[in-house]
């Protein structure tokens, strides 16, 4: 797929933090690419309610992929083919990388990457499925140096997905000590479809580092961007050899204060009220007094009231 050997800059996939709003708003700051929270090929077969809201998104966040969870290639391929009708992504991404106990223990995420057998089943039924393009997301193995990412990397390759996601830690690891990665580049030379690296990119500079040391074809970025849409024009401007242009204390308010508002016109304004205290407490890091603020914000109890605490915050700090 032509869009992931463009030295693209993609939004990760991540469970409770990657819904719509978040995702736009990734898009609008540089995010070449956008991918969902996972979905449970359980959930779509049965379609859950809460499992179908996960699958909606705006013609702005594309292009976009569906990221599906599961262990048996029938319900992943009724799946692939649901989401497909039900929203048309631009891809769907199979997960083989979580390591989640509820996920792993009922051998979906990386409990994919012990089972071979499995993982090239589910690949071949989700490719024959659809015909917009299936892509993988990995991790290097299930315990670390014992790596299987070469391997499995060149079975997706046979079975026909677009392009190929590495987090290069282990299922054991979870997210402990740091990426190693040359797996990424031992993965890029064994295989010819495109190759994502992802793992520890907290700065432009950290792009910029993973595409040349690597030779990966586009990097993905999860936790970097926690309170830091930035992130992404600034791994632009590092990959163009451009000047990083830093968001003015103004600026950054106005973009807490509506991704406040636009989480609450999406979700509810209860719903907004919880799961926005993470987003504010991370937009707020490295402000002064940030520390006080921060347990202010998680005992706060309304979106009005989260607002004003943001606008407080901002006028404390200095231009
Ligand atoms: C809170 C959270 C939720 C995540 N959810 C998913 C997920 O739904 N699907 C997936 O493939 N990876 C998921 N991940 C893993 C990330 O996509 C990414 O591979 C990992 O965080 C390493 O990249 P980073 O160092 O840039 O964060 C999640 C990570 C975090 C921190």
């Amino acid at each position: 797929m032509d869009i992931f050997r463009q030295k693209s800059i993609i939004l990760a996939p991540m469970a409770g933090i990657t819904e719509t709003v978040f995702r736009q708003l990734c898009r609008e700051h540089g995010a070449d690419i956008v991918v969902s929270e996972m979905v449970s090929a359980e959930g779509i077969k049965y379609r859950s309610a809460n499992t179908l809201s996960l699958l909606k998104f705006r013609a702005s966040e594309r292009p976009i992929g569906i990221q599906l969870f599961g262990a048996d290639p029938n319900s992943l391929a009724d799946a692939a083919r649901f989401v497909q009708d039900y929203c048309n992504p631009d891809f769907i991404d199979l997960n083989a990388g979580c390591p989640v106990p509820k996920v792993v223990g009922k051998n979906g995420g990386s409990a994919l990457l012990k089972d071979r057998k499995l993982f090239e089943g589910i690949l071949k039924e989700m490719v024959k499925a659809v015909s917009i393009p299936v892509t993988v997301k990995i991790r290097s193995g299930w315990f670390k140096y014992e790596w299987v990412d070469v391997e499995l990397a060149r079975v997706a390759e046979q079975c026909g997905v677009s392009a190929i996601t590495l987090h290069p830690r282990s299922k054991t690891m979870v997210f402990a000590g740091t990426a190693f990665r040359e797996r990424i580049g031992e993965v890029k030379r064994a295989v010819s479809v495109p190759v994502v690296g992802n793992g520890d990119i907290c700065s432009g500079e950290d792009a910029l580092a993973m595409l040349s040391e690597t030779g990966c074809d586009s990097v993905m970025i999860g936790r970097g961007s926690y309170g830091n849409p930035w992130i992404f024009e600034q791994a632009r401007a590092c990959i163009k050899n451009r000047a990083i242009t830093l968001p003015h204390r103004r600026e950054k308010e106005e973009v807490v204060l509506n991704h406040l508002k636009k989480y609450a016109q999406e979700h509810g304004e209860l719903r907004a009220s919880k799961e926005m205290k993470k987003h504010v407490a991370w937009y707020l890091r490295g402000n002064v007094g940030a520390s006080t603020m921060r347990n202010r914000v998680f005992r706060s109890s309304s979106i009005s009231e989260l607002c004003e605490l943001v606008k407080e915050a901002y006028s404390e700090q200095g231009d």
